[in-house]
């Protein structure tokens, strides 16, 4: 274990001149199957990185933040498709475990536990999950030992919760947001995309179309943006709505009616049997 780290940290460094700034440590996490959005976090991570630093691109189908009955087997897997892309972003070394690499001892006794936010929204429907996601991000951290971590803004309740990790348990790593990268109708990039059907991928961009239908109703109160989203969800067939939630952004609990301020739309529905994520940032007055 400790020889497949020192290859992996050992990877390629840019040549530093002895007047080279140092570079920092930047690390982008992922489950591969890689898109464009993961390609845009490993792009930042090297503006972060910068030309002396070191960008770590870690692949991992981490099974602790999967339910039984979720789509652990069917997840999409590419290494070579992965590596490849990666060499054109500015990536310098990718580590792509084995699940016996990260828990040699199984599965961890002693966790992470994201608290109330893994209680609400994600958590009503995948109990555990951001548990899970957690307990491997600060793995992985110890492991790559970045100065600074790059997370996307598609998975708010996620970047929020490693967020708030960061915060309460004084993990000494800057967590930068990354915005979501979408397709040209709206459609945030996932790899669970590809699991969608012709007729499906019609249907899903109802998700963002609904989202930007709530932001724009920013003037009409947390009660108007609800509304406004809904409407649009509920005209789009083969769209079932899993939640459709108006949130502070740091306590992940839902605005009171009279709230104005900086809030977050986050949705999950299914289309078909895929299940969809996203979420927009809304200044509600
Ligand atoms: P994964 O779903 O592979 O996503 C890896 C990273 O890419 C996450 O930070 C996610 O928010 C970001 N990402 C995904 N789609 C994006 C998009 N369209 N635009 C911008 N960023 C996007 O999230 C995970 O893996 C896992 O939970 C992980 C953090 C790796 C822990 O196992």
């Amino acid at each position: 274990r400790d020889a497949q780290m020192r290859w992996a940290l050992g990877g390629p460094i840019a040549p530093a001149g002895p007047d080279a700034a140092p570079g920092q440590r930047a690390v982008v996490m992922t489950m591969g199957a890689l898109h464009d959005g993961h390609l845009e976090l490993v792009r930042r991570a090297r503006e972060e990185a910068g030309p002396n630093g070191q960008v770590v691109v870690t692949i991992f189908v981490n099974p602790l933040q999967f339910a039984a009955g979720e789509d652990l087997d069917a997840y999409p897997r590419d290494l070579d498709g992965d590596i490849a892309k990666l060499a054109g972003v500015g990536a310098d070394v990718v580590f792509a475990p084995t699940p016996d690499v990260v828990y040699p001892d199984g599965d961890p006794v002693v966790r992470v536990s994201a608290g109330h936010i893994g209680d609400v929204l994600e958590g009503e429907h995948r109990p555990g999950h951001l548990d899970g996601v957690l307990t491997v991000v600060l793995k992985l951290m110890h492991l790559v030992r970045p100065d600074v971590a790059l997370f996307g803004e598609k998975d708010a309740q996620q970047l929020l919760a490693v967020r708030r990790m960061v915060r309460d348990l004084e993990v000494s790593v800057d967590v930068v947001g990354v915005p979501t990268v979408r397709e040209p109708d709206g459609l945030a990039l996932s790899s669970r995309n590809a699991y969608l059907s012709a007729d499906e991928r019609q249907r899903a961009p109802a998700l963002s179309r609904a989202l930007r239908a709530g932001a724009a109703a920013a003037d009409r109160g947390a009660d108007g943006v609800i509304n406004a989203a809904r409407q649009v969800l509920d005209g789009a067939e083969g769209v079932v709505v899993d939640y459709l939630a108006l949130v502070d952004p740091v306590t992940v609990e839902a605005v009171a009616d009279d709230f104005s301020g900086h809030a977050l739309l986050l949705v999950a529905a299914r289309v078909g049997s895929t299940r969809l994520i996203d979420n927009q940032a809304v200044e509600v007055s």
